[in-house]
């Protein structure tokens, strides 16, 4: 049996990863521990929230003490760490708010395993979900971040991932803690919070309001269906290498504007509306500043070490993520909108209540 904790789980990737570990290991104990932030939701997860091996804690990876508390009550041997503060944009505007969660957080995670497993690291594994944005940015057309390739952060985003990144590292240099970082590039499906392009564009489509692209939209995303990341995860926390660095990416290079043709055409169909009808909604605004202007991964060290590829082909995975939104304009309502703090309230009797002690 082992007992993990999930940082992060009520999150977009995170509660993919939740569901996959706790359909997938019944006989292991499942610790969401989630601050509830924005871009937290258990709304995410309502179809497992009642199995018998999933716990959800409300709490703060920077409250030291609560995080040791979690490590001791659910004697756990495996920590996922996927919480952070996560959309570039927001970083732009409360660098500080990202400093917080990204590095002291990570940090107030790395001590208390630590402290907790002393030294004992037989049978652990604190395994640190990274982003490509820490490898900065290439030239259209030329070349992919390996796991080598020297770390240059332009946003503050990627910026406090990278220092992240470097305190794992150092926990394992400097006290044997037995460490994995792996390195993905944009996720995108079910359950992402629409500030994020996709997600973003297809409620803007839903509502027929302007499709803001930063700049010309050039900049170029290697796009991973959010499952594929997250079966990643799984074989990565059973069959990676302690002290080592994998990447993980979906071979999907797309232009923003390419991009975003091919997600107006899918909604579009799919809401009955003429192919294409939705081109007028592109509006072309200021670019993001520090935009990096194009991220693509070699993920062959993951391929050829443990046998990990994509499964979802690009078109496939963008039809069924259109649908689910379209399907799900609800959860869509709920998050923007008074409404989820309301089903917090009818849920939980208040968000502050949700951990459950
Ligand atoms: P998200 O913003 O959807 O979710 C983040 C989750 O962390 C939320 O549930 C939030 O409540 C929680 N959280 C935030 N601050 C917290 C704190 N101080 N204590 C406890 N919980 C806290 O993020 P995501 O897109 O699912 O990304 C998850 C991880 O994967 C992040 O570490 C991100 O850097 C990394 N990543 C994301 C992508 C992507 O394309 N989304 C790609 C590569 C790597
Ligand atoms: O590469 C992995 C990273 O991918 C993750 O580490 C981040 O957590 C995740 O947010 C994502 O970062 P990006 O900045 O690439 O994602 P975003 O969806 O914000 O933007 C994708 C591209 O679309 C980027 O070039 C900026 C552009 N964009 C974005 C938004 C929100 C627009 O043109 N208009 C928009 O309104």
């Amino acid at each position: 049996m082992k007992h993990i904790l999930i940082t992060g789980g009520a999150g977009f990737i995170g509660s993919h990863v939740v569901r996959l570990f706790v359909t997938k290991y019944p006989d292991y104990r499942i610790v969401n521990f989630d601050k509830l932030t924005y871009a937290g939701n258990l709304e995410n997860l309502t179809d497992v929230e009642r199995r018998p091996n999933y716990v959800f804690e409300r709490g703060d990876i920077c409250d030291y003490e609560r995080v040791a508390e979690v490590l001791r009550r659910y004697d756990i041997d495996g920590i996922i760490h996927l919480a952070a503060e996560s959309h570039v944009d927001r970083s732009i505007e409360d660098p500080f708010g990202f400093a917080r969660t990204n590095v002291m957080g990570t940090l107030s995670l790395l001590q208390a395993a630590r402290l907790y497993w002393n030294g004992a690291w037989e049978g652990k594994c604190f395994y640190h979900i990274s982003t490509d944005e820490v490898y900065g940015a290439l030239p259209l057309g030329g070349g992919h971040f390996t796991e080598t390739t020297r770390y240059d952060p332009h946003s503050p985003y990627s910026a406090s991932k990278a220092s992240g990144d470097h305190f794992v590292r150092a926990f394992h240099d400097t006290y044997g803690l037995p460490a994995i970082v792996t390195n993905c590039s944009n996720n995108y499906g079910p359950c992402q919070f629409p500030e994020k392009l996709i997600p973003l564009f297809i409620n803007n489509i839903r509502h027929g309001r302007p499709l803001p692209v930063y700049g010309r939209g050039e900049n170029v995303r290697d796009w991973l269906y959010v499952e594929d990341h997250a079966r990643a995860i799984d074989t990565i926390f059973h069959r990676g290498r302690i002290g080592e660095t994998y990447n993980i990416g979906g071979g999907n290079e797309r232009s923003n504007m390419a991009l975003v043709r091919e997600l107006i055409r899918t909604t579009d169909r799919l809401l009955g509306r003429p192919e294409g009808a939705s081109e007028r909604l592109i509006t072309h605004v200021a670019d993001r500043p520090g935009h990096d202007l194009r991220y693509a991964i070699d993920a062959s060290k993951l391929r050829n070490e443990l046998g990990w590829r994509p499964e979802v082909p690009f078109g496939e995975g963008l039809e069924r993520t259109v649908r689910w939104y379209l399907d799900n304009g609800e959860w869509l309502d709920h998050v923007t909108s008074g409404a989820y703090e309301r089903y917090y309230e009818r849920m939980y009797g208040s968000r502050a209540a949700a951990s459950g002690r």
